[in-house]
C-alpha cells in the first residue's frame, strides 16, 4: 500500500465514525451571523485553522475546496458566495464525499440562506483537480497538504496554481515543523495520515509555494498546533508542530523575489519628514509601514540606521509594500 492510500483509507474510517479533535485546534470553527453549523460537521473539523478569509471573498467567489472532510469549510465559503455551484469540493474518499453531503443536507434544513446546490461534491484529488485552466478565484485546502511527500505536495501546488484565475488566491492551514521531522516519523504513514509527521519546516513550506509560481505569501496566523513528545515519538528533544494559516497570490514573482508577508513593519527614525529608498518604499517619520520580509531586511541594513524594523506577528491582512 501506498502511503497516499494508507490516507485514503484513514480517512475512510474517520468519515464512517467521526474522531472529534482529529486535527483542530482548541478553537470553536469561525462563527459568523445567520451560520449554524450542525452538530455532525463540528464533529468532524478536521482542519487544523482557518481558510475561510472573509476579507478574500467579496464578489461571489468561484472556491475550489480540495479535501471536503465533513463539509465544514465548504459550508462557510457557501456563506459568502451563495450561488449554484459557487463552492466545488473534490474529494477522492467516497465516504467522505458521502458525509459531507449528508451534513450539508442538514445544514440547509438548519440554515434558511443555504441551499445544497450552493456547493458541488465531486470525486477527484489534489494531483488532478477535475476543473479548468484558470477557472477559479480561491482554491482553499486545510490540514491536507502537509501529509504529501515533499515532490506530491509540489505537484498539488501547481495544480492549485493551475486552475486558478491570474491574480487568484490559494488559501491553506497546514501543520508546520519547527525543525525537520526526523526520517522515522515521516515514514509512519500513519502519523502521515493524522497530520502529524509531514509538515515541513516554515521555510521549505513557503518555498515550495513560490517555487509554484506564486509571487506574494501573506501569513494569516502561526500558532502552537500539537506537541510530539520525545517520549512517545523516539525523540532527542520535544518537537513543536505550529499551525500556519496563509494566503497566496496568483501573481508575477518579481524580479527580486517573491513578497512574504509575516506583519514585519519599517519605521522611519530620522530627521526628515520622509524617507524614500528610491525602491518604491516611502516611510513617514514615526508611522509604522507594513513590509515584506525581503523589504524588511533590505531596509534594516541601510546605513545610517534611520529605519527600525518591527517583528513578525505572523498575521498579516494587506496595506504596505512589497
Ligand atoms: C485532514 S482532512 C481535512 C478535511 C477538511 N479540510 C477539514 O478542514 O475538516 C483531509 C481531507 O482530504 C481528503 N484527501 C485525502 N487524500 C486526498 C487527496 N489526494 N486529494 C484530495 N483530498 C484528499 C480526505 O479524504 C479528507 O477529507
Amino acid at each position: 500500500m501506498t502511503y497516499l492510500e494508507t490516507a485514503a483509507q484513514f480517512y475512510r474510517e474517520v468519515a464512517e465514525t467521526p474522531q472529534v479533535g482529529l486535527c483542530c485546534v482548541q478553537s470553536t470553527p469561525l462563527q459568523l451571523p445567520g451560520l449554524n453549523i450542525p452538530n455532525q460537521m463540528q464533529e468532524m473539523n478536521y482542519g487544523c485553522g482557518t481558510t475561510v478569509h472573509a476579507a478574500e471573498l467579496s464578489n461571489q467567489p468561484t472556491v475550489l475546496y480540495v479535501g471536503v472532510g465533513g463539509g465544514l469549510e465548504a459550508l462557510q465559503f457557501a456563506y459568502f458566495s451563495r450561488r449554484p455551484g459557487a463552492v466545488i469540493a473534490v474529494d477522492p474518499v467516497a465516504a467522505m464525499r458521502e458525509a459531507a453531503a449528508r451534513n450539508l443536507q442538514i445544514a440547509a434544513q438548519e440554515n434558511p440562506w443555504f441551499e445544497t446546490s450552493f456547493v458541488e461534491i465531486r470525486a477527484g484529488d489534489a494531483f488532478k483537480l477535475p476543473v479548468d485552466d484558470a477557472s477559479v478565484d480561491v482554491v482553499a485546502q486545510n490540514c491536507l497538504f502537509n501529509i504529501f511527500e515533499p515532490a506530491d505536495l509540489s505537484i498539488a501546488l501547481q495544480e492549485a496554481y493551475r486552475v486558478l484565475k491570474p491574480g487568484g488566491r490559494l488559501q491553506m492551514s497546514d501543520p508546520i515543523a519547527t525543525r525537520p521531522i526526523p526520517a522515522h516519523l515521516q515514514q509512519d504513514e500513519q502519523l502521515r495520515a493524522m497530520c502529524l509527521s509531514g509538515a515541513l519546516t516554515y521555510e521549505e513550506y513557503t518555498a515550495r509555494i513560490i517555487d509554484a509560481g506564486f509571487g506574494q505569501v501573506e501569513v494569516r496566523s502561526r500558532r502552537p498546533y500539537r506537541l510530539l513528545d520525545s517520549h512517545t515519538y523516539n525523540l532527542d528533544e520535544h518537537l513543536l508542530l505550529e499551525s500556519l494559516d496563509s494566503v497566496s497570490f496568483k501573481v508575477p514573482i518579481p524580479e527580486d523575489g517573491a513578497c512574504i508577508f509575516t506583519g514585519k513593519t519599517a519605521i522611519y527614525t530620522g530627521n526628515q519628514p520622509i524617507f524614500d529608498d528610491n525602491a518604491g518604499h516611502i516611510l513617514q517619520r514615526g508611522i509604522p509601514a507594513a513590509v515584506c520580509d525581503k523589504t524588511a531586511t533590505k531596509l534594516a541594513s541601510i546605513v545610517p540606521k534611520d529605519v527600525i524594523v518591527t517583528n513578525s506577528t505572523w498575521y498579516y491582512d494587506g496595506g504596505g509594500c512589497c
